[in-house]
């Protein structure tokens, strides 16, 4: 058991389903008292209903008042997990890119708005952002999701290199493939960089729980990308030459 989060008030978003049902699995075995949200309430209901949590359905832009609500007015650990994986190019409608940056970056950015009073004052909080590995890399075939993953991890960073000395943790979780309803959603671009290497949601709820124990801010459920974001970093053209003859292969598989 981790001491952290027990008999914490923890609150997941888009926990429906995939990764942030696994972390309200987790977090609620380990002692916490957890708010399930999902866009969808059916989803909500089941996993709360299941580990004894409290579903709160709706938009996870707007959420953290009701949260807060439910926990008896205080939320110790918020998980910005929901987001949307918008493929596309360039030319991805307008709507589609601003789907992306409202749900992968502003709903953190209103999240926070709304725990940081309260955190600043009691000198304590957690901030648990699902980024992805597209937030420290790219990926193929999705400039919607890999631009806003990347605001996501700026934004995760920012609040960690600010707030830290007044007691604010924060977790960046960066992933590559894991296997939920979004990486079937992927098709063939996941099918080709994701899938070979794709964990389990419970893989992440592990690592993120590695993290807390070790209180480190970058999460990587594949330890392999720690590797890639170093080339990336110091062989920038190397590593885009790289990514590009992935893409090429991606282009003549379809
Ligand atoms: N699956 C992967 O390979 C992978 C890899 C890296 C990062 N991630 C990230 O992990 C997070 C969770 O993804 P997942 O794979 O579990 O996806 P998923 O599709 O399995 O689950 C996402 C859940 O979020 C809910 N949701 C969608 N919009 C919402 C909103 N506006 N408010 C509240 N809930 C909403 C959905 O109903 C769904 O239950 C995402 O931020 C995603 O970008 C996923």
């Amino acid at each position: 058991m981790v001491e952290a989060v027990q008999d914490a008030g923890v609150v997941v978003t888009g926990a429906g389903g995939g990764i942030g049902a696994a972390l309200a699995r987790r977090f609620a075995a380990e002692g916490a008292r957890v708010v399930v949200n999902d866009l969808d309430a059916d989803r909500a209901k089941a996993v709360a209903g299941e580990i004894g949590g409290i579903a709160v359905p709706g938009d996870a832009s707007a959420i953290v008042a009701e949260a807060r609500d439910a926990l008896g007015g205080t939320v110790d650990v918020y998980c910005a997990n929901a987001g949307l994986g918008s493929g596309g190019t360039e030319a991805a409608e307008e709507e589609v890119w601003a789907k992306a940056w409202d749900l992968n970056v502003m709903a953190h950015v209103r999240a926070a708005r709304a725990l940081l009073p309260d955190w600043l004052e009691r000198g304590e909080g957690r901030f648990v952002s699902t980024v992805s590995a597209a937030g420290l890399l790219t990926m193929i075939g999705a400039a919607p999701y890999s631009v806003t993953k990347h605001g996501a991890f700026a934004f995760a960073e920012w609040l960690s290199l600010t707030y830290r000395h007044r007691g604010l943790k924060v977790h960046a979780i960066c992933p590559q493939g894991v296997r939920t309803d979004m990486l079937t959603a992927s098709g063939s671009a996941g099918e080709l960089v994701l899938a070979p290497t794709a964990i389990d949601p419970e893989d992440v709820a592990d690592a993120l729980f590695e993290g807390i124990e070790n209180n480190r801010f970058l999460i990587l459920p594949h330890p392999e990308v720690a590797g890639y974001y170093r080339a990336r970093a110091a062989e920038p053209d190397r590593w885009l030459a790289g990514m590009n003859h992935i893409q090429q292969k991606w282009e003549a598989g379809r």
